[in-house]
C-alpha cells in the first residue's frame, strides 16, 4: 500500500481528494493537515468521513510528515505550496501540487501574474505539468507534479487536437468559460462575496485571469509556436462544473470550396479528435450535433467535448465540460498519482454515467467508482 498525505485537507480540493483516496484500493491515507488550534479527528471537521477514516488532523510538522507518508498532495493556495514542497522533495517524497506554484515554467511570468516572488526555482525546473492526456510519458517518470488549473485543463484538452492539424487560425482563439463557485476555493462561500454569487451570473478578471499564461504555455508547446488566447471567465451560481465555449477561426485554405477534399467538416474534425484521444479513458468526444452538459460530468473525472463547424462563418465552435474539483483538480491529481506509481490510470476515479459496468460498485452518492 502506498502511504499518502494531504496537506490542506480542509479546503474544497482537500476534501474531494480525501473522498477519492478513501475509495482507492492501493493507498493508505496516513497524514492529514489543516490549520487547527489543536489536533482534531477528521470526522469532526467533516462528519461524512465518520466510520470511514479514523485519523487525526493537525498543523503541518515536517518530521511527522516524512515518517508518515511517501507521496503528498498539496491542496494549498499558491505561495503556501512552495514553502512546503521543497522540504518534502528534499526528504525524498513524491509530491503532487494542486496550486499554481510550479505550473509556469518561466518564473518571471509567475511573478508577473501571481504578484509574488518565486522561492523555489530549482524544483520549478523539475516539476512535470500533470495533464496526463498530453504528458503521460513524463508523468510516469516524475516525482514532482504541477497539477494543472481547472480552466486550463479544459481549454488545453479542448484545443490540443486542433492546434496540431493546422486548420485553425491560432491567433484567433477566444475562450468563454463558466465555472461553479467552488473553483474559487472554500473561502468564497464564507465571506460576503457569497452574496454576490447567489442568483447571479457575471464575468470576472476579463482577459486578465491567471490561467491565461498557463493555457498559452501548453498550447504553444504543442503548436511549436507562440500562441496567445483571449480568455474570459464567468462565475455560475452553482457549486461545481466548468463549461467552456471556444471560438476559433478556420484558415481560408480549409474553407475553400475548390479544396473539397481538405475542407474542414464536423465529421472530419470529430474523427480527428477521436483519433487524438483514442487511448484516453477520461476524454469523451460527442457525435455530430451533440454538446456537453455539466450534469454529465459532475462528480466524474470525464472531460466531454462537442464540435460545431460553421462553414459560412469560417468558424469552429468547441464546447466542453469537466467537474472543476475532479478532472479540474483532485481527480486529475489521483490520475497523476496512478501514473507515477504504476497503478491502473483509472483506479479509484469516478465513472458515473457512461462507462459504468456491472463490475463497478455503486456507492452511496450514486457515482460509480472503479
Ligand atoms: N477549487 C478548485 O476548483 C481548484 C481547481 C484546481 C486547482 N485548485 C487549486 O488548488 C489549491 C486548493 O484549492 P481549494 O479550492 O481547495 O482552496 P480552499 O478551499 O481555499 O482551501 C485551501 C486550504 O489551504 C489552507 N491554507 C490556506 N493558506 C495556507 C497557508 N498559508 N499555509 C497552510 N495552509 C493554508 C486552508 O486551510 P485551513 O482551512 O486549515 O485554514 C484551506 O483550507 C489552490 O491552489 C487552488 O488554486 C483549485
Amino acid at each position: 500500500m502506498l502511504r499518502v498525505g494531504i496537506i490542506g485537507v480542509r479546503g474544497y480540493t482537500g476534501e474531494q481528494l480525501l473522498d477519492l483516496l478513501l475509495r482507492h484500493s492501493r493507498v493508505k491515507i496516513n497524514y492529514l493537515t489543516a490549520r487547527v488550534d489543536k489536533p482534531v479527528k477528521i470526522s469532526e471537521l467533516f462528519p461524512q468521513f465518520k466510520n470511514r477514516l479514523d485519523l487525526v488532523c493537525d498543523n503541518f510538522n515536517l518530521s511527522r510528515a516524512l515518517e508518515s507518508a511517501d507521496l503528498f498532495f498539496l491542496a494549498l493556495p499558491h505561495t503556501a505550496s512552495m514553502d512546503i514542497a521543497p522540504l518534502l522533495r528534499k526528504g525524498g517524497k513524491k509530491v503532487i501540487d494542486l496550486s499554481a506554484d510550479y505550473r509556469l515554467k518561466d518564473y518571471k511570468l509567475y511573478e508577473a501574474w501571481y504578484k509574488a516572488k518565486h522561492k523555489d526555482r530549482k524544483n520549478l525546473k523539475k516539476a512535470v505539468y500533470g495533464l496526463p492526456e498530453i504528458h503521460k510519458v513524463d508523468i510516469r517518470e516524475a516525482d514532482f507534479i504541477a497539477n494543472p488549473g481547472c480552466y486550463s485543463t479544459l481549454a488545453i484538452l479542448s484545443l490540443a487536437p486542433l492546434v496540431q492539424v493546422r486548420l485553425a487560425k491560432l491567433g484567433s482563439i477566444i475562450i468563454d468559460a463558466k465555472s461553479g463557485y467552488s473553483g474559487a476555493g472554500r473561502k468564497s462561500t464564507d465571506d460576503p462575496f457569497w452574496g454576490e454569487i447567489k442568483d447571479n451570473f457575471n464575468a470576472y478578471k476579463v482577459d486578465n485571469h491567471q490561467h491565461t499564461p498557463e493555457i498559452e504555455q501548453e498550447l504553444s508547446k504543442l503548436a511549436k509556436k507562440k500562441i496567445k488566447v483571449t480568455f474570459v471567465p464567468h462565475l455560475l451560481p452553482i457549486e461545481r462544473g466548468i463549461l467552456e465555449t471556444i471560438y476559433v477561426r478556420v484558415t481560408g485554405y480549409a474553407c475553400l470550396p475548390a479544396r473539397q477534399g481538405l475542407r474542414v467538416t464536423e465529421q472530419k474534425l470529430i474523427e480527428q479528435y477521436k483519433r487524438f484521444y483514442k487511448d484516453e479513458p477520461f476524454v469523451r468526444i460527442k457525435g455530430e450535433g451533440e454538446f456537453p452538459s455539466l450534469r454529465d460530468v459532475q462528480y466524474t473525472n470525464f472531460c466531454d467535448i462537442g464540435i460545431k463547424v460553421s462553414q459560412d462563418k469560417k468558424l469552429l465552435i468547441i464546447i466542453s465540460a469537466i467537474d472543476n474539483l475532479v478532472k479540474g483538480a483532485s481527480g486529475q491529481a489521483v490520475q497523476n498519482m496512478n501514473l507515477m506509481c504504476g497503478f491502473r490510470e483509472s483506479e479509484g476515479l469516478p465513472r458515473r454515467n457512461c462507462g459504468a459496468t456491472s463490475e463497478e460498485k455503486e456507492v452511496s452518492n450514486g457515482a460509480y467508482y472503479e
